[in-house]
């Protein structure tokens, strides 16, 4: 089957994207507004790491179905644009997931999600927005540029990169050479549709032409 992007519905579209790009890691994005209120908590699967100097990542929220920019995008986009200029990204752990997919719902601006869905929100050590206490590894950021694909139309595409300058790791999570350990991480992807996966089916494959 050929599909022309072009002639397909807007949810067919989401829906290739999701069902077709797995498994896809997720960003617990908390975030605030300039003045370090309106704290917000929401999870981003359209995300990656981006290059290690600087240590970046990006995230990617879409323009709501309003064509509105959502609360992260809203509270994390630079100062000069009248956000606050930084985030946290937490990793969705399995022990914390069904509150994570919770943080997803659609609250009214202002309204905490950390709160709503039972998650402690702990302090940063570099930047204003808070972090998910609960979760094994935090990255916080501070926004280098968004990209936006589509202003003001909805499901336009926005790209948040994001300067890591501190990282916090539970005990346990990194061994004595600075590696991650994936059982103690107990990372979530997200699938197509409402599924999600584990990482506990993980195996190992030399490098290059030697995993042949
Ligand atoms: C697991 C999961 C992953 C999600 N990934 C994305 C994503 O990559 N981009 C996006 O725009 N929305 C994504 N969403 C939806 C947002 O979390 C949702 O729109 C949320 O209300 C945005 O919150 P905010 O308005 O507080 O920023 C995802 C939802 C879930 C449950």
């Amino acid at each position: 089957m050929e599909l022309d992007p072009s002639k397909l519905e807007a949810s067919e579209r989401y829906r290739l994207l999701i069902g077709g790009i797995v498994p896809r890691p997720i960003a617990v994005v908390g975030s605030c507004d300039a003045q370090g209120a309106n704290r917000n908590l929401a999870p981003f699967s359209f995300f990656n790491g981006l290059g290690s100097t600087p240590m970046s990542l990006l995230f990617c929220p879409a323009n709501d179905d309003h064509g509105q920019e959502k609360d992260t995008l809203r509270n994390c986009k630079p100062r000069a644009e009248g956000g606050c200029g930084e985030f946290t990204v937490s990793v969705a752990a399995e022990p914390i997931i069904r509150q994570v997919v919770a943080a997803g719902a659609d609250l009214p601006y202002g309204e905490d999600e950390f709160q709503r869905v039972g998650l402690n929100a702990a302090p940063s050590t570099r930047v204003s927005p808070p972090r998910v206490a609960e979760s094994p590894l935090t990255f916080e950021c501070v926004t280098r540029q968004v990209f936006r694909l589509n202003p003001g139309v909805a499901g336009g595409g926005n790209i948040v990169v994001g300067e890591v300058v501190w990282i916090h790791a539970a005990d346990g999570v990194l061994d004595e050479r600075g590696r991650i350990n994936p059982a103690a991480l107990a990372a979530v992807g997200r699938m197509g549709g409402l599924g999600y996966c584990r990482t506990t089916d993980r195996f190992e494959l030399p490098w290059g032409l030697g995993a042949l």
